[in-house]
């Protein structure tokens, strides 16, 4: 579960959040909806630990994890939808990018394979 708790922002002259409770809790898909400039990016931010909230916290549950993707429509054009919601976990995508490629490799080792164990360990 990701709690968020009293979180208020503002830029300057414009105040985006004023004491924001919500929960997020297991089983559920969210979407966050509003106008452009709203601050949906700000808000995940928070989420993310990327930005501080001005007032309030955002608490995880012991154990989780969250993964995110930057807002960028072009950079990640030439990638599988699959290897790109992986990247959303940058060390997964690493363990996935290395062992993959131990498996592409013409001349197979015993150390490649002692590697690519490792790797399928991390990986699961
Ligand atoms: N670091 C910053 N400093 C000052 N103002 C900022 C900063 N980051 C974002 N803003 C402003 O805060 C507002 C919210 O921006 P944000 O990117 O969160 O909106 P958004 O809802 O994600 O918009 P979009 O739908 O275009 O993705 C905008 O007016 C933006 O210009
Ligand atoms: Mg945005």
């Amino acid at each position: 579960m990701i709690a968020v708790n009293n979180v208020s922002l503002r830029f300057a002259d414009r105040k985006l959040f004023e004491d924001v409770n919500i929960k997020f809790t297991p089983g559920n898909c969210y979407g966050l909806i509003g106008a452009n400039g709203a601050g949906k990016s700000t808000f995940l931010k928070i989420l993310s630990g990327e930005l501080e909230p001005q007032t309030g916290d955002v608490h995880m549950s012991p154990g989780e994890r969250l993964a995110i993707l930057k807002q960028n429509h072009f950079e990640y054009e030439d990638c599988e939808v699959l290897k790109v919601v992986i990247m959303g976990h940058k060390r997964l995508y690493e363990v996935m990018q290395e062992k993959d490629a131990i498996y592409m490799k013409p001349d197979f080792s015993d150390e490649d394979g002692i590697r690519a164990a490792e790797l399928e360990g991390e990986f699961a």
